[in-house]
């Protein structure tokens, strides 16, 4: 039985919020580093519309790296399988998520997986379009789809901040470009990159997003199909191989639901089948997980035996 209402949430939040104190925000991107660190926001999405939610909801945060399921949905369909797996592998790697240690090991130097860094680049460098308002306009409209709210878009001064400091992320992308894998200019792709991992919302939106995954691809609510089942299930595949990084196995030993986490404290979460979350709590463990984000997976997992395993 799942989860039913807002007070059994707020009681799972005020037992994680605790755990805010052991962790630490962002800061290797300046405007990240301003985040409350004691925050923390829950709402699960279910196919019938019903919303369910506890916290500080209204606080809207950017993507970052969950913004990496969602373009990787995105080329899977305007390019196909074929195209994107000959240049971004599907294997966990094991490493912090900017490493660039396996690349430099790999023939020829293709990144493991779309979720890591340097994947991810790979990912965006493939969004179809001449210019970056284009490319980026196509990954805006998807997201507002999924959502469901033409209102959606992105938080200037975190890009920017992200894109004036993006030092490791050059360097990956130099080394891509330099192996063949990308082609475009640099400054161009962190340009779009940027702006993808700024796109902005609140754990509402996130949820959503997160039911779409989990309803491989369908709004229930219309019986629109937004993408292929295929593209939902590849992604959902990733987010349990790869989608809390170097900490994929233990959460999948504790938690089993397919999630992404961003390094702005979000998490979104597709319980196959079942619903969506969307967490935000800025606080991060030295992997880059929100700290009490996972906390309450864990909880809400035991509690409503979630795990899919
Ligand atoms: O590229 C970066 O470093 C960030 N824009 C995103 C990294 C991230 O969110 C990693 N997640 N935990």
């Amino acid at each position: 039985m799942p989860c039913q209402s807002s007070d059994e949430l707020k009681l799972l939040v005020k037992e994680a919020k605790v755990c805010t104190n052991y962790g630490k925000v962002a800061d290797y991107i300046p405007e990240l580093g301003k985040a409350n660190p004691n925050d923390l926001s829950i709402a699960i999405n279910y196919p019938d519309g019903r919303c369910i939610s506890a916290g500080d909801i209204d606080k809207k945060f950017t993507l970052q790296s969950i913004s990496k399921v969602i373009s990787l949905a995105l080329v899977l369909m305007e390019r196909g399988s074929p195209y994107v797996f000959e240049r971004v592998g599907m294997e966990p790697t094991g490493d912090p998520f900017n490493s660039i240690a396996k690349l430099e090991t790999m023939a020829p130097a293709k990144p493991l997986n779309p979720m890591i860094n340097a994947g991810a680049l790979v990912v965006t460098h493939m969004i179809k379009g001449d210019t970056v308002e284009e490319r980026f306009h196509r990954l805006l409209t998807f997201i507002r789809e999924l959502i469901g709210d033409d209102t959606i878009g992105y938080c200037e001064r975190v890009a920017r901040s992200e894109f004036e400091t993006a030092n490791l992320n050059r360097a990956l992308c130099y080394f891509l470009k330099q192996h063949k894998i990308i082609q475009e200019d640099v400054e161009t792709l962190l340009d779009l990159y940027t702006k993808q991992c700024a796109v902005e919302m609140n754990c509402l939106d996130l949820a959503r997003i997160g039911m779409i995954f989990a309803m491989d691809g369908v709004d229930p609510l219309t019986g629109k199909r937004i993408m292929p089942d295929d593209v939902a299930r590849i992604c959902k595949t990733f987010m349990v191989t790869c989608g809390m990084y170097n900490a994929s196995g233990e959460f999948a030993i504790k938690i089993g639901i397919p999630a992404k986490s961003g390094v702005s404290g979000g998490i979104m979460g597709a319980v196959p089948g079942k619903f969506g979350i969307g967490i935000f709590g800025p606080a991060l463990d030295e992997k880059g997980n929100s700290i009490a984000g996972i906390r309450l997976l864990e909880l809400l997992s035991k509690n409503y035996r979630l795990s899919m395993f």
